[in-house]
């Protein structure tokens, strides 16, 4: 069974008049966007800036009820009820006067979890996250790479089996870049959740991905659907062969 379906999703911004105007504008974002994802699949949504992508993703985390469509999600219809996911937005959001390992207890925090479990069980994960050593450094003394995969290792520790990625590796430079794709692609292998990856990058959607939801500019909506058949594990190599200039072309193609 699917664990995400989306049915003809549409959705509407209110955009208050400029100076001297009188009439709130209406914006789509969104037109009948539909899509499924299975449990443990890892499928990315790649589209142009400003297509709708993030809108989407706050949609799926539960945060926006107000769009036409149907979502649901482990079977629950998210206008109704919430589901917990694991939710990360493009930038780092780590709490600069916090810690490493206080910013990743802090949904167990929010949680009223026991926190020294949380610890506990969060320690033997630093050394995968490459963060072992540095539970005690604030952001501010962590490099961009490791900002990102404390963050991300914060919302792999939130309750829900589905993690939701707005662009996690956006902000960082094209080397350090490469580097969290490889890393992501190995502690995937090991952790599987069910990942849905917003990017505008279409290497990085093709590298990491079992499926790519290509979108159309705003209002944006589902152009193509495209499986990657890949093996895992993967490696960077890949990148180098006909098979992935295929997959390239045809959402180049699709793009438009
Ligand atoms: N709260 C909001 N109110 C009005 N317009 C918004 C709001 N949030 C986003 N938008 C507009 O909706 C469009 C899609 O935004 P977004 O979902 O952030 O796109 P993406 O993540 O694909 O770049 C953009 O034109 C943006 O300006
Ligand atoms: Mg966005």
């Amino acid at each position: 069974m699917e664990q995400i379906v989306a049915e003809n999703v549409s959705k509407y911004y209110t955009v208050p008049p400029e100076k001297g105007g009188r009439n709130h504008e209406r914006l789509q974002v969104l037109t009948n966007v539909s899509f499924r994802v299975e449990r443990n699949e890892f499928v990315s949504i790649l589209g142009p800036s400003g297509c709708g992508k993030s809108t989407l993703l706050r949609m799926l985390a539960g945060l926006d009820r107000d769009y036409e469509g149907t979502i649901r999600m482990e079977d629950v219809d998210l206008k109704k009820n919430r589901v917990p996911v694991c939710y990360m937005l493009q930038k780092d959001h780590l709490l600069p006067w916090r810690t490493l390992m206080e910013n990743v207890l802090l949904p167990a925090e929010i949680e009223g979890a026991d926190l020294k479990k949380e610890a506990e069980a969060v320690r033997p994960m630093l050394r995968e996250f490459g963060l072992e050593e540095f539970e005690n450094y604030r952001p501010h003394a962590l490099s961009g790479g490791m900002r990102q995969r404390a963050a991300l290792l914060r919302t792999y520790r939130m309750r829900g089996d589905i993690m939701l990625l707005d662009e996690p590796f956006g902000a960082l430079d094209e080397i350090t870049r490469m580097q969290m794709q490889d890393w992501l692609l190995d502690v995937w292998g090991k952790h599987r959740k069910t990942v849905v990856f917003v990017t505008h990058n279409i290497e990085e959607a093709i590298l990491l991905s079992d499926r790519v939801l290509v979108m159309s500019p705003r209002p944006g909506t589902i152009v193509k659907d495209i499986r990657i058949d890949f093996q895992r594990p993967r490696n960077r190599d890949m990148l180098l062969g006909s098979q992935f200039l295929g997959y390239k072309k045809d959402i180049l193609a699709s793009l438009g």
